[in-house]
């Protein structure tokens, strides 16, 4: 008997993702961003995101259908991001899968944004060995999971204390006069850098390391970088944008991966995934691919369009779920900001 097919629903940032899987296939899926209504704020409104997720819902949907060339009579089941995210942002989404729930009388499975951000990989490069080490960097996470099993078992290793990667980056590329999201900004200024000035590393050493073994801290990072170009500046001088590009970026790289490649050591982990829209960072691919190679762990990177937000890792970890024969949830159930692994 075919799989069951999973429409899967995703609006917990700025990104209204719709995706079509069967198994581990990928049928199509369809995302709208609303970045650009955020860029003159420098940062997610979530009031703006909102409201662009209710316009974008309907159209998301039709064009991911009409990629994978399947109609909505034809889905088996519905996954949808329940959390963590914008608690409004969140609503649109559970409100439109619950919606069809209703209309197409399919279930509907909540599922967790950073276990789909791991699940996406099985579309790419097959079932996820267990137990597999999973480090999430984007605008909104920074996390280091301990998957042993997608459907059932994910441990939250350590997570952002402050500020999740992203945001660093985009906080940083503003000190440095570069555009928002100025996570790609920073990546192309450091090409013409290097990394010459010593950025601090968050709890990497002494009893911060002690109480955050797996944790990361960038607000302690972001605040030296400002102080180094502020007191540049004061002393006249020009402010030299690509070293300190590469310097702040190649800190934030270095505790990334020092901290996912210890955390696969000491649990016994031969298999990593990188995930989230800083994944895409040529610095931090370079850093852990070699990092990884060195530990003997095998590394798995989905492409970029399947790091950053979108409904295809929605379904895939919905697909997941059902495979493993769990129940759909309740009818009720609510978008949880804050939802642990
Ligand atoms: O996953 P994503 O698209 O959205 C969420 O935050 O959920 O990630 C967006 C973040 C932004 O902070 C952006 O600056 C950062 O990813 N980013 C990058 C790069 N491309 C995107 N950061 C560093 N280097 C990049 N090449
Ligand atoms: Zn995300």
């Amino acid at each position: 008997m075919a799989e069951p097919l999973v429409l899967g629903v995703e609006s917990s940032c700025d990104e209204t993702g719709v995706g079509l899987v069967r198994g581990t296939t990928l049928l199509g899926h369809a995302v709208a961003s609303s970045v650009e209504e955020h860029v003159r704020f420098g940062g997610v409104v979530p009031e703006v995101a909102s409201r662009a997720h209710l316009e974008a819902m309907v159209p998301t949907l039709d064009r991911a259908c009409a990629e994978a060339g399947v109609r909505l009579r034809d889905v088996d089941a519905i996954a949808v991001t329940s959390g963590p995210g914008l608690a409004g942002a969140l609503l649109v989404g559970v409100g439109a899968a619950k919606a069809l729930g209703i209309a197409l009388d399919r279930p509907v499975y909540a599922v967790n944004h950073l276990a789909a951000h791991v699940a996406v990989d099985i579309l790419e490069h097959g079932p996820l060995p267990t137990p597999t080490m999973a480090l999430l960097v984007s605008g909104g996470h920074t996390n280091l999971l301990l998957v042993r099993d997608i459907a059932s078992d994910i441990q939250s290793l350590g997570t952002t204390i402050d500020d999740a990667a992203g945001e660093a980056f985009d906080k940083v590329a503003r000190v440095l006069g570069l555009p928002y999201p100025g996570g790609p900004h920073i990546d192309r200024a450091a090409r013409d850098g290097t990394p010459s000035i010593r950025f601090p590393r968050g709890l990497t050493s002494g009893r911060d390391m002690e109480r955050h073994r797996y944790d990361f801290s960038f607000s302690g990072l972001k605040t030296a970088v400002i102080r180094w170009v502020q007191a540049t500046e004061r002393a006249g001088e020009g402010v030299p944008v690509a070293d300190v590009a590469a310097s702040f970026q190649e800190a934030v790289a270095d505790v990334l991966t020092r901290k996912a490649v210890l955390a696969c050591r000491e649990h016994d982990v031969h298999d990593m995934v990188l995930g989230g829209g800083v994944a895409a960072n040529s610095r931090i691919r370079g850093l852990i691919e070699q990092r990884c190679a060195e530990a003997g762990i095998r590394l798995r990177v989905p492409r970029p369009g399947l790091c950053t937000d979108n409904g295809a890792m929605v379904a895939a970890l919905g697909a997941q779920v059902l495979r493993a024969g769990q129940d759909p949830s309740p009818a009720d159930f609510p978008a949880d900001s804050s939802l642990p692994v």
